[in-house]
């Protein structure tokens, strides 16, 4: 592969989310659904980064990164309707200067799926109108506190994920499977909220801060085999995943955040990811580097935002295939950006390896892997290779010349 220089100020970073690293969130409602053993693995401690943060901020500052994505917890901040914890929100403060202080961007997402057990008067969480406006107060009192140390402001993370895990499957809170009608209502609720959020944003920090979101995209194509129908099942599917939720707030976006992880390949009236050989994760998630390049071009296309990828990466606790997942996921991503799609950065999911909702701590996401007996982290090798992409802001000629996926399969880069 030639050398792949990515455009000048392109932001490197790595991000995680609140409750899959701080622990001892208790008054959120995944606490009280591990509790009532509705998953088999509880969060607990998970990384202790609530006590931690230092450690995980010095990681990111050493990989060289130019940009750090956390998110707050609602129900630490708001433990109680209008009750705001100062404590936390000193915390959290502290947490963005800290950001700052080692020479990095801050993103902060202000809802990544855990909602404080009082939302929806304690009973409905999304599902009542009084949900939006509670989000409003939250969304306006964080930005009074931590606003002028935050770069890119990120009000909800994949919807599209809370309402098929939480209302179509029903193995995330609120556990309700199958309740379609629900899950398009919580949809709208969720716009409401963001509407209402980006204007307390403006509002509060000015009409230059960089208000989106971030949503998680699947590549939906038509598989091999993919029949006469597949094509109307890709774009269903598209529809449902990457556009139904983003074009009802897409007027209230300064940015987008799209998170890419595998592909689906669409037959008629089903998914054909199981089948075809394809290198695929410890999770089972195929790997298909080239739909990041489709994801982002569409979201940019569509949207006429900047985008970010928020979120990109695998589970592979030998470590035996990030290299190669990382590059050549970047090598499609600079196709994209050679083509002038307008992308600002590239942050890799996860900096640590975490507790992955209702998978528990099996799968090892992290550029750092999580002894979890001790919390001790250690940067495992595709690690350094990430960090000279970062330093180098490209992948210089020959890096990864040789790897291989698992099964065998040599890169996946374009040609
Ligand atoms: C979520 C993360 C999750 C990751 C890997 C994303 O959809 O935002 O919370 O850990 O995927 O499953």
């Amino acid at each position: 592969m030639p050398d792949l220089t990515f455009p000048d100020g392109f932001l490197w970073g790595a991000s995680t989310s609140a409750y899959q690293i701080e622990g001892g969130n208790a008054g959120s409602d995944w606490w009280a659904f591990e509790q009532a053993g509705r998953v088999s693995e509880k969060a607990g401690a998970a990384c202790d980064s609530y006590n931690r943060w230092r450690e995980d901020l010095d990681l990111a500052a050493e990989l060289g990164l130019g940009i750090f994505r956390i998110s707050v917890e609602w129900s630490r901040i708001e433990p109680e309707p209008g009750r705001y914890d100062e404590a936390a929100l000193a915390h959290y403060l502290d947490v963005v200067k800290g950001i700052r202080e080692r020479g990095m961007q801050s993103m902060v997402v202000l809802w990544h799926f855990t909602n404080p057990l009082w939302l929806g008067r304690g009973r409905a969480t999304w599902l009542d109108e009084s949900s939006p406006h509670a989000f409003e107060a939250y969304t306006r009192r964080v930005a009074e506190v931590l606003g002028p140390h935050v770069d890119w402001w990120a009000t909800l993370n994949e919807a599209n994920t809370y309402v098929s895990h939480g209302w179509l499957h029903g193995d995330w809170p609120p556990g309700k499977p199958f309740r379609i009608r629900a899950g398009f209502r919580v949809y709208e609720y969720l716009a409401r909220a963001h509407r209402l959020a980006y204007a307390a944003l403006k509002d509060t920090l000015g009409p230059d801060s960089r208000v989106g979101l971030t949503h998680v995209m699947p590549w939906a194509h038509p598989a091999e085999k993919g029949g006469v129908l597949s094509g109307t099942m890709c774009r269903y599917w598209r529809w449902i995943m990457e556009h139904h939720f983003v074009d009802k707030v897409c007027d209230q976006l300064d940015w987008l955040g799209v998170q890419y992880y595998y592909d689906s390949p669409c037959q008629a009236f089903r998914l054909a990811d199981e089948d075809g050989c394809v290198p695929r994760t410890d999770m089972g998630w195929r790997i298909v580097p080239e739909g990041l390049y489709h994801v982002v071009r569409e979201a940019a296309r569509r949207y006429r935002v900047p985008v970010l990828v928020t979120e990109n990466g695998l589970a592979d606790a030998a470590d035996a295939q990030r290299a190669r997942f990382i590059i050549d996921h970047l090598a499609w991503l600079k196709r994209a950006t050679d083509e002038g799609v307008d992308v600002r950065g590239y942050l890799y999911w996860s900096l640590l390896d975490n507790f992955e909702w209702a998978y528990g701590f099996g799968p090892r996401f992290g550029l750092a892997g999580v002894e979890y007996a001790t919390c001790s982290r250690t940067l495992r090798p595709s690690a350094s290779l990430y960090a000279r992409i970062a330093r180098e802001n490209r992948i210089p000629e020959g890096l990864g010349e040789g790897l291989v996926y698992s099964d065998g399969t040599p890169s996946l880069a374009p040609c």
